[in-house]
């Protein structure tokens, strides 16, 4: 029976049961067959599998909604230097076309809106289409009134320019609310957005790990259809490797974690001056905070051979990046960045232990290695170990409200 009602999560939504871990699965299902008057699981299924509005409420009781604005601040500054240094010369004209899927509750899409507003987009040539499946999300969304828990970050000045607080809660202004256009619809649907004008920037992130690998080509497939030539995704912290295998590139910028099509030239990687040059008019990002956050653990240890090793590792070729990083190690020591790069390796062959254990070898040189405490924490999360991964949360939090420019 436990297999029944896998491979209804599964047809439904995607969901690889074991992503989320049993207890997750049997919580969820035990509401809903209290709710339904439904106590035995067999029965309760073929009524899931009859009735849409019951699947639909199965849905809205497994997914995991957790948001919050400019989450993965990094991103949303590449977003805005891509989009004034790469893609504005090339289309003085027309509409910037942008995808949140999944958006969840729509911090992400509407943290897209404001970050291009402040940097001075005009607000006429943006349009964000924003996607979920869960139809509770998609109402919060609509509704854009706000909490302190979607607010983890420092950008609280930029909260005062963009909501009104009004009894406590946090109302979006209208100017950012009508540029983003919700939907509610399952990614793996066949009419997933059919005929959809291709998007210039897609943010698919923190939804690809709750699928198997079958079930995340099928959903790379769908970004890849969407996504217009010269394109960039962005996907969640532990989703990078997925598409080095399908024919995407990293754009080295630490923590956005971006792709584009293998081959795209893209001006965000060019050189601060360069960068300058290209967008004279363009006012300064208000945010220091965009920064990396662990420059030091980048700066300060011997970079011989990691960067190949990384490069090996972007370009697939995992057990020769790891390999060459164990050799660096014997060869110059321990160092975290090695460490890190070998337990998002080890990660990737599914091998959870060893990067765990490669994870925590990483924090025990560098306590401050911001990658190494969210991507453990996630994997400790994956695991259905919540509070040690809530440790690593927030310590990672820690180290961003201590980052250049955090609200203190
Ligand atoms: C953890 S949230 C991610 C939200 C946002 N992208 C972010 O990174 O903060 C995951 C979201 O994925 C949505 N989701 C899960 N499976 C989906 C599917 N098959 N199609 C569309 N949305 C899905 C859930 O409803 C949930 O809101």
């Amino acid at each position: 029976m436990q297999q029944a009602l896998e491979a209804l999560l599964k047809e439904a939504l995607g969901l690889d049961a074991a992503s989320i871990g049993a207890s997750a699965v049997e919580r969820a299902v035990q509401l809903r067959m209290e709710a339904s008057n439904l106590p035995d699981l067999r029965e309760y299924i073929e009524f899931a599998r009859a009735s849409e509005a019951e699947l639909q409420q199965l849905i809205e009781t497994i997914v995991v909604p957790e948001t919050w604005f400019w989450r993965d601040p990094q991103a949303f500054d590449l977003l805005s230097r891509w989009v004034f240094e790469s893609w504005l010369p090339k289309n003085p004209q027309g509409p910037l076309r942008l995808l949140s899927l999944p958006c969840s509750s729509g911090e992400e899409p509407y943290s897209m809106a404001m970050t291009l507003f402040e940097a001075g987009f005009p607000a006429g040539r943006l349009s964000i289409d924003a996607v979920d499946i869960s139809e509770r999300a998609l109402a919060l969304a609509r509704r854009a009134v706000y909490g302190k828990n979607s607010f983890r970050g420092p950008e609280l000045a930029l909260r005062e320019h963009h909501f009104d607080a009004i009894d406590g809660a946090w109302h979006l202004h209208e100017s950012v609310r009508s540029h983003v256009r919700f939907q509610q619809s399952n990614l793996f649907a066949r009419d997933f957005l059919p005929g959809a004008e291709r998007y210039d920037a897609i943010f698919c992130r923190n939804v690809l790990i709750y699928f198997d690998r079958e079930t995340q080509d099928h959903a790379v497939a769908v970004l890849e259809r969407l996504l217009a030539a010269k394109g960039i995704v962005f996907v969640g912290p532990s989703e990078t490797s997925l598409l080095l295998s399908h024919g995407f590139e990293a754009i080295k910028v630490p923590l956005a974690f971006a792709f584009q099509r293998r081959g795209t030239p893209s001006a965000a990687q060019r050189p601060a001056a360069r960068v300058v040059a290209l967008a004279p008019e363009r006012p300064p990002l208000p945010r220091q905070s965009l920064a990396p956050v662990s420059v030091e653990s980048q700066t300060t240890e011997p970079c011989s051979g990691f960067d190949q090793a990384e490069a090996l590792a972007d370009a697939g070729q995992f057990s020769e990046a790891e390999a060459l990083c164990a050799a660096r190690v014997k060869q110059f020591g321990p160092a975290a960045r090695a460490f890190r790069l070998m337990a998002m390796i080890r990660a990737e062959a599914g091998d959870l232990d060893a990067a765990a254990a490669n994870y925590r070898s990483a924090l025990y040189l560098d306590p401050n290695d911001y990658e190494a405490l969210i991507h453990l924490g996630l994997l400790l999360e994956k695991r259905g170990d919540a509070t040690a991964a809530n440790v690593m949360f927030q310590r990672a939090r820690r180290i961003e409200s201590r980052a250049p420019g955090a609200a203190s």
